[in-house]
C-alpha cells in the first residue's frame, strides 16, 4: 500500500461512503455517543436511536442531568446497558472536571468511564482530526486481507500491527481515513461470503486478492462455547395491572425492569406450585412460547407462562404497572421483548 492507494480510498469514500446521521455534524459529543451506540450494534439499528437520544438530550449538560430511568428508556432495545450508564457517568465527569468540554487528548479521554483505546481514538480522529488509527473489526479485516496477516486478528499484537500499517496514511483528515476504512469493511471487504473486490479501491495492492485468498482472511480462532441458563418467566397480571421487578443494581442488565422469573425450567405443575408458594392466587395459567436470548457470554433459554390472578397478593413491595407505562416508562431489556410484545400487541 502507498500514498496513492490511500488517496484512492478517500476518493472512494467521497463517492460511496455512507450518509450517516453522526457524520453530519461530528462534534465530540455526537461522535462519542455514536461510537458507544455502535459498539456491538449494527449501523442500521443505531440510526433511529441516535437521533431520538439527541432529540431528548441534545448536549452533554442535558445528559449529565438526566434521570437513570429516562436514559435507560432511550437505550431500551440496544442492549449492553452499561454503555449508557457509563455515558451518563462520563457526562457528569466532563461537566464537573472539564468544564463541559470533552478532552482532546488520549490521557484524559481514557479516564472517562466507558472510553477505551478504540473509542478515544475514534473521538480524537473524527471529532478533533488528530492522527490516530481507530482499529475496529472492519479495519482489522481490511488489514488482514491487504497484508495476508497470518495470525489471529483478535489479539493486541494484531491491533498494533494494523495500527502501524495504516498510521502513515492517515493524512490531513484522519477521521475520514478511519471512517473510509470502516465503510470499506462494511460495504466491500465483507466479513462473510464473498467480498466485492472488483469495486475495491485497494484491489491493485491487496495481497489476498492477488493470491485469490480473500476468504482465507482474516484468521480468527474459535470462541468459547456460551453457557445456557434455563429460565421460567411469569407474565403476571391482575385486571389491567402487570407485575414487573427491578433488577439488582449491579451485574447483568443492572437496574432494568423485568417480568418475574427464576433460573430454572418449570413445567406447568411446578410453575403453579412456585406461584402458590410465593403468594399468588392463580385464576388462570397459560403456557407461552419458548424463546431464547443470546448475550455475549451467555444464553437464556426461557419458558413463559401468562398468569392471571384472582386477587392482588398481600404484599406492598410489588410494582404493578399499566400497559402504557410498560411501553413508555419502564425499560425492559430485549431479552424479554417476546413477552413484552406478547402483552402489548
Ligand atoms: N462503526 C463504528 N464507528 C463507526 C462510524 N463512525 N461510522 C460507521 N461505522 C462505524
Amino acid at each position: 500500500m502507498n500514498k496513492q492507494n490511500a488517496n484512492h480510498l478517500i476518493e472512494w469514500f467521497h463517492n460511496f461512503g455512507r450518509d450517516l446521521p453522526w457524520r453530519n455534524n461530528p462534534t465530540p459529543y455526537h461522535v462519542w455517543l455514536s461510537e458507544i451506540m455502535l459498539q456491538q450494534t449494527r449501523v442500521e439499528a443505531v440510526k433511529a436511536y441516535y437521533t431520538r437520544f439527541l432529540d431528548t438530550l441534545p448536549d452533554i449538560a442535558d445528559l449529565a442531568k438526566c434521570d437513570e430511568d429516562v436514559y435507560l428508556k432511550l437505550w431500551q432495545g440496544l442492549g449492553y446497558y452499561s454503555r449508557v450508564r457509563n455515558l451518563h457517568k462520563g457526562a457528569v465527569k466532563v461537566m464537573d472536571e472539564y468544564g463541559g468540554v470533552i478532552p482532546d487528548n488520549q490521557e484524559d479521554l481514557l479516564k472517562i468511564p466507558g472510553i477505551g483505546q478504540y473509542t478515544s481514538k475514534a473521538i480524537l480522529s473524527i471529532a478533533y482530526q488528530k492522527p490516530y488509527v481507530a482499529v475496529d473489526g472492519n479495519l482489522l479485516r481490511v488489514f488482514a486481507r491487504l497484508t495476508c496477516y497470518d495470525k489471529d486478528i483478535k489479539t493486541e499484537e494484531a491491533k498494533n500491527a494494523c495500527n502501524d500499517f495504516f498510521y502513515p496514511f492517515l493524512g490531513l483528515r484522519p477521521g475520514d481515513f478511519n471512517q473510509a476504512l470502516m465503510d470499506l469493511g462494511e460495504l466491500v471487504c465483507l466479513p462473510n461470503g464473498q467480498p466485492k473486490c472488483e469495486r475495491c479501491p485497494f484491489n491493485n495492492c491487496c495481497k489476498a486478492y492477488k493470491k485469490d485468498k480473500m476468504t482465507s482472511y482474516p484468521i480468527i480462532t474459535k470462541k468459547q462455547k456460551k453457557k445456557t441458563i434455563e429460565k421460567t418467566v411469569f407474565v403476571i397480571h391482575y385486571q389491567n395491572q402487570y407485575l414487573i421487578d427491578k433488577r439488582a443494581d449491579t451485574g447483568l442488565l443492572a437496574s432494568l425492569y423485568e417480568f418475574t422469573n427464576i433460573d430454572q425450567k418449570l413445567d406447568e405443575d411446578e410453575a403453579k406450585a412456585w406461584l402458590i408458594q410465593n403468594g399468588f392466587a392463580i385464576q388462570k395459567i397459560e403456557n407461552l412460547h419458548e424463546c431464547k436470548h443470546v448475550f455475549t457470554h451467555l444464553i437464556w433459554q426461557m419458558h413463559g407462562y401468562d398468569v392471571e390472578l384472582k386477587q392482588l397478593p398481600n404484599k406492598n413491595d410489588l410494582l404493578w404497572v399499566s400497559k402504557e407505562d410498560l411501553e413508555n416508562k419502564y425499560s425492559i431489556p430485549s431479552a424479554f421483548s417476546y413477552f413484552l410484545k406478547y402483552l402489548l400487541f
